[in-house]
């Protein structure tokens, strides 16, 4: 918060991973205001591994991108690490989130123009790492996700499949402290959803990173510690 500036962090045992109070998301389209947040409250602890559910607008992706400060809320706090991100400056945002959050979305967003290698380094460049450092993550990531004989296609010249996972590949490289992910098993076979799914329960339980991971499957949020659900902008109690 600016009073107490950016350098100022309290103890961890007191620092949720992440903290939403009250919060509202409004979105004004033609003449009805659309309210994909309506008083949204949550915690999530440091090391934990947290399933959010929710019918289709419920605001799961508003969600996301509010925590990751790509967007800020109507009213509202949010919290993550202890930096308050819905008060953010643009800038300040970034930063943020090129220090902190791996997020895989749900529309991948990768640059058209790059190869697969390419927009999975990219995180790693803007974190200011350089020369053999990025190639050799790179190379792990995408061994990992077998990846490595789509490393120098275009986005557009890999399948559906191979794309979620170079979207989860770009995510993780740069080793986040909270991971954000918009239904990255959505167009994975069931194998490869598995796979992913534990690697994100190890990347919890051996890295003690947090975790956030939005999906309709009742099977793969069963990797998660606990399951939060969405409706109508809210989280359901209990
Ligand atoms: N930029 C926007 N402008 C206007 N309305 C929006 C915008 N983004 C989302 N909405 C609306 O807000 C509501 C919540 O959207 P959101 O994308 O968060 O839902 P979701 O829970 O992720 O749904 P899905 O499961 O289909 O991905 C929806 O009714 C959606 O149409
Ligand atoms: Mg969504």
């Amino acid at each position: 918060m600016a009073s107490k500036g950016p350098e100022t962090q309290p103890p961890v045992d007191e620092v949720a991973a992440v903290a939403l109070d009250r919060v509202t998301k409004t979105y004004a389209a033609e003449r009805l205001e659309l309210r994909a947040l309506a008083g949204a409250t949550l915690r999530i602890s440091d090391g934990e591994f947290v399933a959010v559910m929710g019918p289709s607008g419920s605001g799961k992706s508003t969600l996301l991108n509010l925590i990751a400060g790509l967007d800020v809320p109507t009213s509202g706090t949010i919290h993550v690490r202890g930096q308050c991100t819905s008060s953010m400056s643009d800038d300040a945002a970034t930063a943020f989130r090129r220090q902190f959050i791996g997020f895989i979305y749900q529309r991948f967003n990768f640059l058209p123009d790059l190869t697969v290698e390419e927009n999975v380094g990219l995180p790693l460049l803007l974190n200011g790492h350089r020369g053999v450092e990025v190639e050799r993550r790179v190379t792990d990531v995408l061994d990992q996700l077998e990846l490595g004989t789509r490393r120098d296609h275009l986005p557009s010249e890999v399948s559906g499949g191979e794309l979620q996972r170079a979207a989860i590949a770009r995510a993780l490289v740069a080793t986040p402290a909270v991971l954000l992910a918009d239904e990255p098993t959505g167009n994975l076979d069931s194998a490869a959803g598995e796979r992913v799914l534990l690697d994100m329960r190890r990347t919890v339980d051996e890295m003690g990173r947090t975790v956030i991971l939005v999906t309709h499957d009742p099977k793969a949020a069963a990797y998660a510690d606990r399951i939060e659900r969405l409706l109508d902008g809210r989280f359901e109690a209990g």
